[in-house]
């Protein structure tokens, strides 16, 4: 049997129905084969609403491509900008290791300062060791009380017991109050820390991160220079549990605001095939990481811990307004949304796709994920003595943008791509195509090298 024949089947066998029946019966099948492929139809249309336009060009290329000289980058201005790191007193070799990374991948020769920022009363212990550790100014402020800790509205003893069902569910971290105040923190008030208010950029760190790669200009000057607002390593999925209602949270808000879904808005976005009616039957019986219209999120995010971002941006009106929308309905609490879906819903709802960047030559690692580029063949710069002793260094790799990285395993990576890819689309000109992307092999990032997969 031919595919054509098979494929007519079902039109001959209604053909035959159609005959059987009586004049009054056959229409009300007519009607409702009608009803179906509108209904068909529309479902096609909607999810080819949610097609993300191609750029005319790559918007988001790497900064750097091989090492530089650090000792010429450094010679250029530096920018209104600092390290931040928020940690306890108990961290105090954990925060220690970080900094002396980061010192000897970058700030040994660009001097940043540092901001330390703590919920309780710094331990002099700790203020002596990391200060010396530290070759740009350090300063150890206090979070103020009012900025850490539940909303002046909440219920508090509400909000205790709802943090106590979510540990006793086994909700990833949802069962520690100062986690919850951590995230609220980062989400806001963060950015309104008085010893921040001086400066336009800041690249957060955390205790126990390590930079895997040697960092030859300054990224700060290049996110001024090319007009960045948000910087990235890591790209991967939240865990769906700690924060259910979320997405709608803020699609709530877009949809208050008449805020177009624009393409990066898109991006975060599963679009749903059910049709119409079923579609916004979803949307209203859960809440779920759905939009009213019932098209889901595709759970993806930046990585929080790794930012390099304009304080201005998050300081702004359009982000300071979504962080009271969010604060307000309370889930910080209720649930456990972290900073860092927050973050980048954020910056999907209310920033173009070129204000993003991703820092594909930065090596980076948190535990358990990573990033790591290959080294960059030829671009090593062997003769600068400023770069030390190349011995350490993973081999030179074809298509590699690192300098003088130290790769785990000596693979480049980030989490199989997955969010990345999806996150990228609104800035990629040169995509993946169906086979690759059925494949799970998806370009390192946007503008390297298109056949080397990770
Ligand atoms: C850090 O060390 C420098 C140089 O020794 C010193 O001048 C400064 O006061 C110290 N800062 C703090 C916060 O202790
Ligand atoms: C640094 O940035 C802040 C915030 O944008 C601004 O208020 C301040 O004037 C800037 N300082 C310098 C020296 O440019
Ligand atoms: C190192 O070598 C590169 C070319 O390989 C050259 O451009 C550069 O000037 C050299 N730098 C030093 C410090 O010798």
């Amino acid at each position: 049997m031919g595919l054509a024949t098979i494929a007519l089947r079902p039109l001959v066998f209604l053909g035959q129905l159609r005959r059987r029946l009586s004049r009054r019966a056959a229409l009300r099948l007519n009607v409702v084969l009608a009803v179906t492929f509108a209904l068909f139809l529309e479902s096609i249309l909607h999810v080819r609403s949610h097609t993300i336009p191609r750029p005319p060009r790559d918007l988001d290329e790497p900064f750097s491509t091989q090492c530089h000289d650090p000792v010429l980058a450094a010679a250029s201005p530096r920018e209104n900008a600092t390290f931040v790191m928020l940690t306890r007193n108990s961290e105090m070799d954990k925060a220690r290791s970080t900094i002396e990374n980061i010192e000897r991948q970058f700030n040994q020769w660009f001097h940043y300062p540092v901001l330390f920022l703590n919920n309780e009363p710094w331990d002099p212990e700790f203020v002596r060791v990391l200060n010396a550790s530290v070759s740009g100014l350090a300063t150890f402020e206090v979070v103020d009380k009012e900025d850490w800790g539940y909303p002046a509205w909440m219920d508090v003893d509400d909000a205790k017991a709802k943090i106590a069902a979510q540990g006793s569910e086994g909700i990833y971290k949802a069962g520690a109050e100062s986690y919850h105040h951590m995230c609220r923190f980062y989400s806001g008030n963060f950015y309104a820390v008085k010893a921040l208010k001086n400066y336009r950029w800041y690249w957060r760190l955390e205790p126990t991160v390590e930079f895997m790669c040697a960092i030859t200009y300054d990224p700060f000057a290049e996110m001024a220079r090319r007009g960045k607002a948000y910087g990235y390593t890591v790209a991967l999925w939240e865990v769906p549990e700690t924060c259910p209602s979320l997405f709608r949270a803020v699609d709530d808000f877009r949809v208050e605001n008449n805020i177009p879904a624009a393409p990066m808005w898109r991006a975060m976005i599963i679009p749903s095939w059910a049709p119409w009616p079923i579609r916004r039957l979803k949307g209203l019986w859960s809440k779920d990481h759905r939009t009213r219209d019932g098209d889901r999120w595709n759970y993806c995010h930046y990585w929080s811990n790794f930012e390099i971002a304009d304080l201005d941006f998050f300081r702004g009106d359009s982000y300071q307004e979504l962080f009271q929308h969010l604060d307000r309905s309370g889930g910080f609490y209720s649930e456990r949304w972290g900073d860092a879906p927050v973050h980048a819903l954020a910056v999907h709802l209310l920033l173009p796709p070129e204000k993003l960047h991703h820092f594909a030559d930065i090596g980076y690692y948190h535990e358990p994920f990573f990033q790591c580029p290959g080294n960059a063949p030829g671009g090593q710069l062997l003769n600068v003595t400023a770069l030390g002793d190349n011995a350490q260094s993973s081999p030179e790799s074809p298509g590699g943008i690192g300098c003088r990285c130290q790769c785990p395993d000596e693979r480049r990576r980030n989490n199989r791509g997955v969010c990345l890819n999806a996150l990228q689309t609104p800035a990629a000109f040169h995509r993946p195509g169906w086979w690759r992307r059925w494949r799970q092999f998806y370009p390192y990032t946007i503008g390297m090298e298109r056949n080397v997969v990770f």
